[in-house]
């Protein structure tokens, strides 16, 4: 039987250059976009990667399902890359949220009924996870574990949140970051509810990265870059061997942490290149 890895959100950006790392077995893609995910596999053989594509849309449970079911026929599940994702600039707060948060739950629920000993979840989380003042998570996290068990409960209470700010981006903004956390700590959750099958998770969060989604941000979260060590944007590559490193079955003991791989931007923004006077800033009431 062959092994396989499947990466959702594998037609673009970080999802695709992770799949060039994976040179040892079946690599199928997905996405929403039948064309993208086309040209993509091309792209990937071209590489040396054996690579074929299903879509799915990862805010459906049902067509989740359906994409976890068609990998387990193709061959043993060993690594499950959950890249799909939507930013602020993209959509709509719950329509974002619905598919960073709840993909993720249904992309660690129905792959693990057919994952064994020495497989692998790697879900991409962002380091928007880390934007929010630490009071208001730890303030929130009663809620995350109504996820899997009260959909709608867990949802509306996030929206009625983001609802609260007028802006639409910035709503969209505040609901990405809580997707993101959530996304973070959902992982760690699932790393010890199937820790002892031997069912490997861990989560990567991303900085600015010039991906298609990145360059869509730079104008509103643009001022991160020059909170980055070398005051840069990460590359997609860069992030695709990350991701790939990590979710190598050979990393066997990197279970339950979120892996910051954003360039020292979070760090720099809370220590060594704190501006205390952000805030006041970026709501316009001081110059600069
Ligand atoms: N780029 C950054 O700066 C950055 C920073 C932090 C975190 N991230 C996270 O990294 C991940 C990858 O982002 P990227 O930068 O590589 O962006 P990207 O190039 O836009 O890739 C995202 C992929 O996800 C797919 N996708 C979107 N919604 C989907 C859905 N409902 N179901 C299935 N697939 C879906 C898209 O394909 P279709 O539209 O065809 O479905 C696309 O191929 C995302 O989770 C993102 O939130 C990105």
């Amino acid at each position: 039987m062959k092994e396989v890895c499947v990466i959702t959100g594998g037609g673009s950006g970080m999802g695709l250059a992770t799949a060039k790392y994976i040179k040892d077995r079946l690599v199928i893609i997905s996405g929403r976009t039948e064309s993208k995910l086309a040209a993509a596999c091309e792209e990937l053989k071209k590489e040396g990667v054996e690579a074929i594509y299903k879509t799915c849309d990862t805010s459906s449970r049902a067509s989740v399902a359906e994409l976890a079911k068609f990998a387990s026929e193709q061959g043993v599940i060993k690594q499950v890359i959950n890249c799909a994702g939507m930013s602020p600039s993209m959509t709509n707060a719950e329509k974002l949220f619905r598919i960073n948060a709840m993909g993720t739950v249904y992309v660690n629920e129905e792959f693990q009924k057919y994952m064994d000993k020495g497989s692998v979840i790697c879900d991409v989380a962002s380091n928007s996870a880390y934007a929010l003042p630490g009071f208001m998570t730890k303030a929130v996290k009663f809620a995350y574990k109504w996820a899997d068990k009260d959909e709608d409960k867990f949802v509306n209470f996030f929206m009625k949140l983001a609802g609260k700010i007028s802006d639409d981006y910035m709503s969209a903004g505040m609901a990405y970051s809580f997707s993101k956390n959530f996304v973070t700590w959902y992982a760690a959750k699932s790393a010890f509810d199937l820790g002892p099958r031997g069912i490997r998770v861990v989560s990567v969060s991303p900085g600015l990265i010039a991906t298609a989604m990145g360059n869509a941000e730079v104008e509103h979260g643009g001022d991160l870059i020059k909170k980055a060590c070398e005051e840069r944007m990460g590359e997609a590559d860069e992030l695709g061997y990350c991701i790939a490193t990590c979710a190598d079955p050979r990393n066997g003991y990197l279970a339950a942490v979120d892996v910051l791989a954003d360039g020292g931007s979070t760090r720099g923004n809370a220590e060594f290149k704190h501006d205390p006077l952000a805030p006041l800033k970026m709501a316009g009431i001081i110059k600069g």
